[in-house]
């Protein structure tokens, strides 16, 4: 028997959206208030979602304390309260979209997790846009 297992995070993040190549102007243009020279802030919501066979002997997918720590560790304590653009490695030469972000926390939490498990990362950035990612 299959079936997902979810956990909820939540962090805060400062981020600007730009290219360093082009102008002010055109970064405006193409990224709108996220490209703010100033950087500004998302409450951003996190649902992880991991995929596999139920144990038979327990009943259980995995161990909900397990991914609870491991998105503490590895996302809420590298993401929260940081300006991405600024303090987070991961994001030195890449543009902290949602989509990237999901990207990079699939991969920090994939590093963790048992390979017998299938991840999915949804990230909301606003209450009604989100992305999701499994690693395709
Ligand atoms: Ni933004």
């Amino acid at each position: 028997m299959k079936i997902t297992a979810y956990r909820k995070a939540h962090f805060n993040a400062a981020h600007r959206l730009y290219r360093k190549d082009w102008s002010d102007e055109k970064n405006l243009e193409i990224f709108g208030k996220c490209s703010n020279p100033h950087y500004h802030g998302h409450n951003y919501e996190l649902e992880v979602g991991v995929t596999g066979e139920v144990d038979p002997g327990t009943g259980f997918l995995i161990d909900l304390k397990i991914l609870k720590d491991i998105i503490k560790e590895h996302v809420e304590d590298a993401l929260d309260h940081k300006n991405l653009n600024e303090e987070v490695a991961d994001f030195k030469d890449l543009n902290p979209t949602a989509e990237h972000i999901a990207y990079v926390i699939y991969h920090k939490i994939k590093k963790q997790l048992n390979p017998k498990y299938d991840l999915q990362i949804k990230l909301y950035e606003t209450p009604r846009n989100f992305v999701v990612y499994t690693g395709n």
